[in-house]
């Protein structure tokens, strides 16, 4: 069968790398775009839409798009950062370790949001989580953002540390594309 051609509307290499391993029959890219839309939704999915949909009216017809929105919700913080988890604080790592210093409830969880657009304007969504803690100081080295200080239940690395294998089979982003997938799965 074909490859399904679909554009990431993000400028995030990790994401597109851990999707294109989600995904191993589609072929995607990233959005070569100056600026991607203004996350001013109130959910990840209002987000994830509106880069899906930015990606819609830049990308050519053959291909679908593919828009994503992600974030770290802390359960001392109630849910804090969540959809602000980009733009939190210029050192995120520092802040959320400085912010739970002292604090034994440490749960926290990863969520993912995407969204695919059709050349026929057909929307489809999958969500995905990884519940897990937040470690006391930070240990490994692959992945971004917030990876080094998050350990997934059941594990005791950091998502750093479990590397980026780990990740391309386990994380939120994974999980996201599988939902996704089944979503699509009646139209394909
Ligand atoms: P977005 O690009 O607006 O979706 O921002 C997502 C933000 O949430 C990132 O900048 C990270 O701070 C955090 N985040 C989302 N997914 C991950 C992940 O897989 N690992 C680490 N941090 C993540």
């Amino acid at each position: 069968m074909e490859p399904l051609r679909a554009v990431l509307a993000s400028a995030n290499p990790h994401k597109l790398d851990e999707l294109r391993a989600a995904l191993p029959d589609w072929e995607i890219r990233l959005l070569g775009a100056a600026e991607f839309p203004p996350e001013v939704g109130r959910t990840y999915y209002e987000n994830a839409r509106a880069k899906a949909r930015f990606a819609r009216s830049k990308v050519k017809a053959g291909r679908w798009v593919l828009g994503e929105d992600s974030g770290i919700e802390v359960e001392a913080l109630g849910g804090r950062p969540g959809i602000e988890s980009a733009r939190w604080a210029q050192e995120p790592v520092e802040r959320l370790l400085e912010e739970l210093r002292g604090e034994e409830d440490r749960g926290a969880r990863y969520v993912c949001e995407l969204v695919c657009i059709s050349h026929d304007q057909e929307e489809h969504r999958g969500t995905g989580t990884l519940n897990g803690r937040i470690a006391h100081e930070r240990r490994g080295s692959e992945g971004f953002g917030y990876d080094p200080i998050f350990v997934p239940e059941a594990a005791e690395l950091t998502v750093a540390e479990l590397g980026n294998d780990w990740k391309r089979a386990n994380s939120h982003r994974a999980r996201a594309a599988a939902a996704l997938r089944r979503s699509l799965q009646a139209r394909l």
